[in-house]
């Protein structure tokens, strides 16, 4: 079975058609709030359920409730706050019970009944989220950008942000469907934000082997440079699959997310969301959704004891590496060689190797996918 939604229904909230049109003839009336791409991008997964059960920007008590104990008020396991900040001059436009436009890049793209409206402490925010104050974290410096103050309330879409990867997105409402018309019972959900090497093959196909489907799902978003541009990790993954993968096995659709790297809080956070688009299972690996050196290489697994009422089941993979004693790929637990025998998948090598116009080791990256990856002008973000 299809796993159900968190929270038990699937939220939608993209308005269509004559309601639609109404509402965007009158829009100029409604006070106006303007988003950055992140807060744009959160909106549209809530209203396509991709945070399903939220139906809108969280309101104190459970923005209060998710910081203190990973959990919406209502008790249900969520770690990430899931915010829209404004300014004080903005507030003063509008006030509880109004309904606001949203606008993202000159565009309206909602509209948001205005529940609530408070305060946060952005320190308090950033240690609870990313165990630390430092504005070097990615995330953090996120947070320290926000406004002053966040509102709270269900938001409708009104427009899509432009995505030049329609025809790679699939839909919460749409996976389901593929899922159950390929009469898979069991899914497995993997998060990634990188072009595949083995070690990401190997954890695939280790858990394919316990389940019916594989369900691949990239993250397309803001990248920092050095990182595989979207283009690159899509094409990747589409000459893996052409080569390598039974294909009735796997379906690979993006999800457009920006990473937050929360590391544990946010591994979890992942695992909700792949919940929504079907997954009964998800991979959970060696630093998933980490930065630098923040947290520890298998804390997120860790923070997974603390949900057993998650309703989807992580899969833990220790750090796989590729051992030329044992001759094949396999982990700390399994192999007993030394680590000059040892090639780790390092992605600074991976890097290395490309920038100087080079395969990596067939080890690390199958040569067809390095192929895929040198065809590219330009590989990575600048
Ligand atoms: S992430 O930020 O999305 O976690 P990445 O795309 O590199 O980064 O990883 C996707 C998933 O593969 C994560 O669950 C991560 O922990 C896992 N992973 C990546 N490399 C390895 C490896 N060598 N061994 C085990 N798991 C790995």
């Amino acid at each position: 079975m299809v796993s159900k939604p968190h929270g038990g229904r699937l939220v939608y909230r993209v308005l269509k058609d004559s309601r639609r049109e109404r509402i965007l003839d009158e829009i100029s009336e409604l006070p106006r709030v303007d988003i950055d791409r992140d807060t744009a991008v959160d909106l549209e997964n809530i209203a396509y359920g991709i945070y399903s059960p939220l139906t809108g920007f969280m309101v104190r008590e459970d923005f209060e409730s998710v910081l203190d104990l990973m959990r919406l008020s209502n008790d249900l396991p969520w770690t990430m706050p899931i915010t829209l900040d404004v300014s004080k001059e903005d507030a003063e436009s509008f006030e509880e019970g109004d309904q606001i436009a949203i606008y993202s890049e000159g565009t309206p793209i909602a509209t948001m009944v205005v529940e609530d409206i408070y305060e946060y402490d952005k320190k308090n925010y950033a240690r609870m989220v990313f165990k630390t104050e430092d504005p070097n974290h990615p995330g953090v410096a996120r947070v320290y950008n926000k406004r002053e103050l966040l509102v709270g309330g269900p938001i409708e879409l009104l427009n899509h942000l432009p995505n030049q990867y329609e025809r790679y997105t699939l839909r919460p409402i749409e996976t389901r469907v593929v899922f159950r018309e390929r009469g898979w019972r069991t899914i497995v959900g993997f998060q990634t934000r990188n072009a595949p090497h083995i070690g990401h093959e190997y954890i695939q196909k280790t858990s394919l082997a316990f389940v019916d489907g594989l369900f691949i799902n990239p993250v397309i978003g803001r990248k920092k440079p050095g990182d595989f541009r979207d283009e690159v990790i899509l094409k990747a993954y589409e000459t893996l699959i052409a080569n390598y993968y039974p294909k009735k096995s796997v379906v690979l659709s993006i999800v457009r997310y920006e990473m937050k790297y929360a590391g544990p809080r946010e591994a979890i956070h992942h695992a909700i969301m792949r919940k929504n688009f079907g997954c009964t299972h998800f991979i959970v690996g060696r630093d998933h959704a980490g930065v630098g050196n923040y947290y520890g290489p298998y804390e997120a697994q860790e923070i997974f004891n603390e949900f057993p009422d998650l309703g989807i089941t992580p899969l833990f993979f220790r750090e796989f590496f590729y051992c030329r004693r044992c001759g094949g790929i396999v982990h700390e637990k399994i192999c007993p060689h030394d680590e000059n025998v040892r090639l780790r998948f390092s992605g600074t090598m991976i890097r290395r190797h490309i920038m100087e116009g080079k395969a990596p080791p067939e080890e690390v990256i199958r040569p067809e996918v390095a192929e895929t990856i040198l065809s590219f002008e330009k590989p990575f973000v600048e």
